[in-house]
C-alpha cells in the first residue's frame, strides 16, 4: 500500500518505519526540516531500540522517504495516518489538538483522489467525529473516509509493539465501512495473519479505548504505590505482595511495580485529559478515581524527595547521586520524568545533585542545566552522601555495591524503583531504603 504518516515523533517515526518493514511504500511527513533530513539519512532523532536499523534499511531501499511537503505526501499515498503529538495544553489539563487540526486543515484540500485517513494520535473523545466533518467539508474528492486506529505502543519496545501488537482497534467513522475494513486488513495483513485480534467499533469507542487503557495502567501503578505505603507502616514487603497477588490471573503481575510512580509523555497527560473531557461531558464524578490516581502519583515524588533529604540531614553541603533521568529504561525520553522532578526538587533544597543516565543526559541537560551531569556512572557517584536510583536501567541493577563503597562518601542508597537486591547492598555495608520494602 502507499502510505503517508504525518508526524515523525516517537509514534510517527516508528509507525512509518514499521509500515515500510511490513512491505508498504511509505512517506513520513514532518514540518521540522531538520528532523526530516535526519530521518531521510536513516538516522533516528531519538533513542528507540531497533528503530535505527529499520530506518537505515528502508530509506536505503527507497521504500521509506521523508518530506515536509504535504503536496508530495498527498500525491504519493492513498492511506494517511495522523500520528502527531497531542501534549497537555500549557494553560489547562486538556489535550492540545493544534497539531492534529493543522494536519487535517493542510491535508484535506489536497485529497483529490479516494483516500482513507486513519487517526492514530491519542485524542479526547469526540475529536474524530469533528475531523470527519472537516474532511468532508475540505476534501475535493467525495470519497475520503475517516477511521480511528489508536496506537498502544510503549517507548523502548515501540518497534515490536507496532509490528506485533496485542490488538488492533478500528473505529469506523465516515465513508464506506467495508472499504475501510478492507484497507485496514491490507495495512496490517501480517499482524492479522499472526492472529492479532481486530476490534471493529465506532469512532468514540476507539478514542476512549486508548485513554481508558492508559488510565487503567496508571491506576494499577497508583494502587500498588498506595499499598506500598501501608507496607512501609508495618514493615511488610510490597514486592513479595505484588508477586503474590499477581499470580491471580484476574489481577496479573505487570504494572504492579511500586516506586516513584509513572511519568512520560503519555500516562500523565492522558489521565488529565480524560478527566477534563469527562467534565466537559458532564461526567466528572464518574472519573473521580483518576484524581486520586494522580494525587498518589505526585505524592510518590514528594515521598522520594523527602527520603533523600532525610538521608542528607546533618551533612554539611550534601551531595546526592541521582542515577537515571529518563522516565523509564531503554529510552532517552525525559518528558514528565519523575527522576528529573525529584532531582530538581533536591537541587532547589540546596543539595548538590550529580546525575547519570545511559541515554537521557542530553535531553535532561537541555531542560535542567542547574544539575551536574557526570562523565560516567562512577564519576556521578564520586563522594556522594546518598545514591538515589530513579530509573531501573540494567546498568544500575548490575552495580557492584563493594566497588561503589570505595567511591562514595556515605554508604546510603535509596532504591526508588525497587530494582536492586537489598541483601547484596546491606551485606556490603550499605543502608538500603526502598518503597514499601523492608
Ligand atoms: C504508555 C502505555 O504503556 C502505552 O500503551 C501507550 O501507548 C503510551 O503510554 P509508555 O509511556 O512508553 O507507554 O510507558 P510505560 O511503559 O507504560 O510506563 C509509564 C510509566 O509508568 C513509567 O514512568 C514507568 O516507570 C512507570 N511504571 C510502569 C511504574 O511505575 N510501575 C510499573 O509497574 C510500570
Amino acid at each position: 500500500m502507499r502510505i503517508a504518516v504525518f508526524g515523525t515523533g516517537y509514534l510517527g517515526a516508528t509507525h512509518a518505519a514499521c509500515m515500510a518493514e511490513l512491505g508498504h511504500e511509505v512517506i513520513g511527513v514532518d514540518v521540522d526540516p531538520d528532523k526530516v533530513a535526519r530521518l531521510q539519512s536513516g538516522e533516528a532523532p531519538f533513542f528507540e531500540p531497533g528503530l535505527s536499523e529499520l530506518l537505515e534499511r528502508h530509506t536505503a531501499s527507497g521504500r521509506l522517504r521523508f518530506t515536509s511537503s504535504y503536496e508530495l505526501a498527498a500525491q504519493s499515498a492513498d492511506v494517511h495516518f495522523i500520528a502527531v503529538g497531542t501534549p497537555q495544553r500549557p494553560d489547562s489539563p486538556a489535550a492540545d489538538l493544534s497539531q492534529v487540526d493543522a494536519v487535517v486543515e493542510a491535508l484535506a484540500p489536497l485529497l483529490t483522489r479516494p483516500a482513507v485517513v486513519f487517526g492514530k494520535s491519542t485524542v479526547p473523545v469526540g475529536t474524530a467525529a469533528r475531523i470527519a466533518e472537516r474532511l468532508q467539508a475540505l476534501a475535493p474528492s467525495p470519497d475520503v473516509s475517516l477511521a480511528w486506529n489508536p496506537e498502544f505502543l510503549r517507548e523502548s519496545t515501540a518497534v515490536d509493539d507496532t509490528l506485533s501488537p496485542d490488538r488492533i482497534v478500528l473505529g469506523i467513522g465516515s465513508g464506506d465501512p467495508k472499504r475501510i475494513e478492507a484497507v485496514t486488513r491490507e495495512v496490517y495483513a501480517r499482524s492479522l495473519a499472526e492472529g492479532t485480534p481486530l476490534v471493529i467499533t465506532d469512532l468514540a469507542t476507539a478514542e476512549l479505548t486508548k485513554v481508558a487503557a492508559n488510565s487503567f495502567l496508571a491506576t494499577k501503578i497508583s494502587f500498588i504505590n498506595s499499598v506500598a505505603e501501608v507496607c512501609d507502616a508495618v514493615d511488610a514487603d510490597v514486592a513479595v505482595l505484588a508477586d503474590a497477588i499477581g499470580l491471580d490471573d484476574r489481577i496479573g503481575r505487570r504494572f504492579l511495580n511500586a516506586g516513584v510512580g509513572f511519568g512520560g509523555a503519555c500516562l500523565p497527560k492522558d489521565v488529565r485529559a480524560f478527566q477534563t473531557r469527562a467534565a466537559e461531558l458532564g461526567a466528572s464524578s464518574a472519573v473521580r478515581l483518576l484524581a486520586d490516581v494522580e494525587w498518589i502519583n505526585s505524592r510518590q515524588r514528594t515521598r522520594v524527595a523527602t527520603m533523600a533529604l532525610d538521608a542528607c540531614r546533618g551533612i554539611d553541603k550534601p551531595r546526592v547521586a541521582v542515577l537515571g533521568l529518563t522516565f523509564k529504561p531503554e529510552s532517552d525520553d525525559v518528558r514528565d520524568s519523575p527522576a528529573l522532578d525529584v532531582a530538581s526538587r533536591l537541587a532547589a533544597a540546596g543539595v548538590a545533585v550529580q546525575t547519570w543516565d545511559p541515554h537521557g543526559m542530553d535531553n535532561a541537560e537541555r531542560l535542567y542545566p542547574e544539575l551536574e551531569y557526570g562523565n560516567s556512572l562512577l564519576d556521578a557517584c564520586k563522594a556522594a552522601d546518598v545514591l538515589l536510583v530513579m530509573t531501573e536501567w540494567d546498568e544500575f541493577r548490575r552495580l557492584d555495591p563493594h566497588e561503589l563503597a570505595g567511591i562514595v562518601q556515605e554508604r546510603v542508597v535509596i532504591d526508588a524503583r525497587n530494582c536492586l537486591d537489598p541483601a547484596a547492598w546491606r551485606e556490603a555495608g550499605w543502608t538500603y531504603r526502598a518503597i514499601g520494602r523492608r
